[in-house]
């Protein structure tokens, strides 16, 4: 039986109720592990998503018969892969299928915040607008800029491949440099300041966990250029929130968009209070298309890891 823990578009579950018996439990907001735990009797596979922490407090008490667990998502962060490893349980994730839906969305947050995209709108809806001036609401270019990528994985090299349709440079730091056919011209920076040093604009796509937690700390930023923009659409986590919200406050960091926080859905409630900072709620990924390409690669790795 495979349990999905929250609702999936209709063709991913007419799929899934064509290949396993499903026990569907439409969970909103945040994780219950208790009600989880009530519900996996005779469950042999979980479709779960990156809001369902499955950490090893969890995993622990998970069923003998959990053969596999998969992810509505490439990121892995939410899951305890050494526990998962221990109890013998496989993991499957969704990559290659939301590289470009993630890397639209990073692009949109570098145009929208650099173009003070959201503070327009309000200022608008809210009847404040009195017409066009030349000094009125000037944002910052974007093309022919800077654009520095942490983390070039799949989704980090289809952002780089639409920002040189803006003409930007490609700045990348990646835990390895990539060879020249997927490097396609960009330049690999094998340290934090002379890569934040070269930057107009930060996207920040790397994976989240351990090795990246609060990456872009209060030093790091200040070894970015003056009046740069970040953009995450990788992992909160990468971010150290009080640091990113006093230079947004300063204006140290012109401005951010950012599309994932620590401890989602809550966040920061700093970020609410600046004009200068674009934030979505956890949707890189969220078009029709790309939802059911994630859902059908999961059901994938579920048949595969049972064998059916
Ligand atoms: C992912 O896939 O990791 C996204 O952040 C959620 O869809």
């Amino acid at each position: 039986m495979l349990l999905i823990t929250r609702k999936t578009p209709p063709a991913v579950a007419m799929r899934a109720a064509s290949e396993h018996e499903v026990r569907q439990l439409d969970l909103e907001g945040a994780f219950n592990p208790a009600m989880l735990l009530e519900n996996l009797d005779g469950v042999d596979a979980i479709l779960c998503t990156p809001a369902d922490k499955f950490d090893a407090a969890l995993i622990v008490q998970l069923p003998a018969s959990i053969k596999v667990i998969a992810t509505y998502s490439v990121g892995l962060e939410h899951i305890d892969l050494a526990a998962a490893a221990a109890r013998g349980i496989k993991i499957c994730n969704t990559p290659d299928v939301l590289s470009t839906a993630t890397a639209e969305l990073a692009l949109a947050l570098m145009l929208m915040a650099a173009r003070r995209a959201g503070e327009g709108e309000r200022l608008l809806r809210a009847g404040k607008w009195r017409g066009l001036s030349p000094t009125f609401h000037l944002g910052r270019g974007v093309t022919g800029k800077v654009l520095g990528i942490f983390g070039m994985g799949r989704i980090g090299r289809e952002l780089a491949g639409m920002a040189r349709g803006l003409e930007m440079q490609i700045h990348y730091r990646n835990r390895n440099r990539l060879p020249p056919e997927l490097e396609c011209g960009s330049i690999y920076h094998g340290n934090d300041s002379s890569f934040l040093g070269a930057l107009d604009f930060l996207s920040i796509n790397a994976p989240g966990g351990d090795e990246t937690l609060h990456w872009l700390n209060a030093e790091r930023i200040g070894m970015l250029k003056p009046g740069a923009v970040v953009v995450n659409t990788g992992r909160g986590s990468s971010v150290d929130d009080q640091a990113l919200i006093a230079a947004l406050r300063s204006g140290q960091v012109l401005a951010a968009g950012l599309d994932v926080y620590n401890n989602e859905p809550n966040i920061h409630p700093g970020y609410l209070e600046l004009e200068n900072a674009v934030l979505l709620p956890h949707i890189g990924s969220a078009t029709v298309e790309t939802r059911d390409a994630m859902g059908f690669l999961a059901l994938d790795g579920i048949k595969n890891a049972l064998g059916i």
